[in-house]
């Protein structure tokens, strides 16, 4: 089949679809609701181009080549409804890339990792992301206004972490601290790109955190787990999205986490309703209601018919592995 790519002659395959030609042909064309090789259906229109002959604008990721097609993956026309998809997802979106908490510190120190290995028990591995931040023994905290507590979600809810207080204490336990460079590295770009926000909470999810989360910091753990492979994040960022121009508003339950399988967690406030769980799992995830309301739920007597490949499939941060989380919240 011979076609036309942003008017580069392109031999489509037999049965190649319009993203998998473009695609080999070296055009980037983005995707979340296909994955190549996974069953899929055409939803969440990201990976939208323009056929010229009729003036459509039509998913690639379903649309099989006629010859003499005429291709546009550039114009402006495609890259603002690739753009309005993305934003109507996210407007459906009510997590956390980062913590408040790391995001607003001053000496760039991952706050919430720091805790993370605090509630974990693991204070030497907590004082090397202190010492990244600062020379200890010079902890800045003491002279600091404390923007992270001000930020704590947790105050929201009844009261803010005491994060200077548990520096403090994980200091004074601290023997000599190796500085890991990496890990203050790492807090520090997290402020680049785009930033989903979480928004207020419901009187509802305040009741359930509030009486679910104990840890020892009693920090919710804002920031998003599952953000290593989100492609979701990824395109906002290069689209020039720095946050959703709409309100997020969710029918799931913000920070709601399920313990789905070893290791293997899922947030159902931060899937996007792709389908490709659901497509690649037979008896495992499932739609469950229609239009706006529609949800994407594992029952619980489908557990047992999934597996870790899932998490690869999912597009946003709303299946992952994750050793460290321990109680469904
Ligand atoms: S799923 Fe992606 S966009 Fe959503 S909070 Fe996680 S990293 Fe951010
Ligand atoms: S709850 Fe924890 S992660 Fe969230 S802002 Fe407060 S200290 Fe940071
Ligand atoms: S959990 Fe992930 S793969 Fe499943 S529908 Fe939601 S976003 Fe898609
Ligand atoms: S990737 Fe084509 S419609 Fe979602």
């Amino acid at each position: 089949m011979n076609i036309q790519i942003n008017d580069t002659p392109v031999v489509a395959g037999e049965n190649e679809t319009l993203i998998e030609a473009a695609r080999r042909a070296g055009f980037d064309i983005p995707s979340l609701c296909y994955a190549k090789g996974a069953a899929h259906k055409s939803s969440c229109m990201i990976c939208a181009v323009k056929d010229c002959r009729t003036g459509q604008i039509i998913p690639s990721c379903t649309t099989l080549p006629t010859e003499g097609m005429r291709i546009d993956t550039l114009g402006d026309e495609v890259v603002q409804t690739r753009m309005l998809s993305l934003e109507l997802l996210l407007s459906d979106h009510r997590a956390d890339c980062e913590a408040p908490c790391t995001l607003v510190c001053p000496h760039g120190l991952d706050v919430e990792r720091m805790l993370s290995c605090y509630d974990a028990g693991l204070t030497e591995a907590a004082l090397r992301i202190i010492a990244a931040a600062f020379p200890l023994p010079d902890i800045k905290c003491i002279s600091c206004k404390a923007p992270c507590e001000k930020a704590c979600r947790r105050g929201t809810i009844d009261r803010a972490v005491g994060i200077r207080g548990i520096i403090r204490e994980i200091c004074e336990q601290g023997a000599d601290a190796a500085t890991d460079r990496r890990e203050g590295e790492a807090a520090a770009s997290g402020r680049a790109g785009f930033l989903s926000r979480l928004g207020r909470f419901t009187d509802g999810e305040k009741d359930r955190l509030k009486a679910s989360v104990a840890s020892p910091s009693r920090c919710l753990h804002c920031a998003c787990a599952g953000q290593g492979g989100c492609k979701l994040r990824e395109y906002a960022g290069r689209m020039g999205i720095k946050r959703s121009r709409y309100e997020a508003a969710s029918v799931s339950p913000a920070m709601s986490r399920q313990c789905i399988g070893e290791g293997m967690w899922f947030e159902p406030a931060k899937c996007i309703r792709c389908g490709l769980c659901v497509y690649n799992s037979a008896n495992g995830f499932t739609f469950r209601s229609r239009g706006f309301v529609m949800q994407v739920v594992l029952p619980d007597e489908n557990r047992a018919n999934i597996d870790g490949s899932l998490a690869e499939l999912c597009p946003t941060g709303a299946i992952y592995l994750d050793k460290k989380k321990e109680k469904v919240l």
